[in-house]
């Protein structure tokens, strides 16, 4: 009696020990080759014609090489824009302060009597005056009026709006 219940003992042992061997290989087996069935199957997923690489698609992306190539222009446009300052645009943001009321002892903005003996000495010395400066008996005239942004066509054009508005 307790012979056959061991041999049962033993055959169930065995029988499960087999199918446990089976679910294992079966297990290997299936996952034998996964990185390559992912592989296809994500090929096949975002080939052409499925459209999953277009709706699982980023949404924005940001193209440096275009933002660079954008903002060149806008560079050399502000770069362009200074020569299109006249005169009295140069006049009203950087001599105003101290020709306009005559500060500092710089001659005022029309003030014929002033300017006459400056217009004078000629348009060449002027324009030098004004771009390099100069320090005068009156007071100090600071080279470009203190802005060295301005360009030296900028600082000619202002003198020519107040020599024009002085004489
Ligand atoms: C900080 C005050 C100040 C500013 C700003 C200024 N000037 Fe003057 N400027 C003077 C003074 C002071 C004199 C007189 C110097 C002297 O005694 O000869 C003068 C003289 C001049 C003269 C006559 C120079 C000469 O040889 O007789 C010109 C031209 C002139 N300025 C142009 C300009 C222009 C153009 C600007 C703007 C871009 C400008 N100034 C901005 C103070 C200023």
């Amino acid at each position: 009696m307790a012979e056959k219940r061991y041999a049962i003992n033993v055959s169930i042992i065995l029988g499960i020990g087999v199918v446990l061997m089976l679910f294992i290989f079966v297990l290997v087996a299936h996952h034998h080759n996964t990185p390559d069935r992912i592989r296809q199957d994500r090929g096949a997923l975002l080939g052409t014609g499925s459209s999953v690489a277009e709706r699982i698609k980023p949404v924005g992306q940001v193209d440096v090489a275009s933002v660079d190539t954008q903002r060149e222009p806008v560079k050399t446009a502000v770069v362009a824009s200074p020569p299109g300052r006249d005169g009295q645009q140069v006049y009203q943001a950087t001599c105003v302060v101290c020709h306009d009321a005559g500060i500092a002892g710089a001659p005022k903005l029309g003030d014929k009597g002033q300017w006459a003996k400056r217009i004078a000495k000629g348009l060449d010395t002027l324009y030098t005056s004004a771009v390099n400066g100069v320090q005068g008996s009156a007071g100090a005239m600071p080279a470009k009026g203190g802005n060295p942004a301005l360009s030296n066509a900028e600082v000619k054009a202002a003198v020519d709006y107040i020599v024009a508005r002085s004489k």
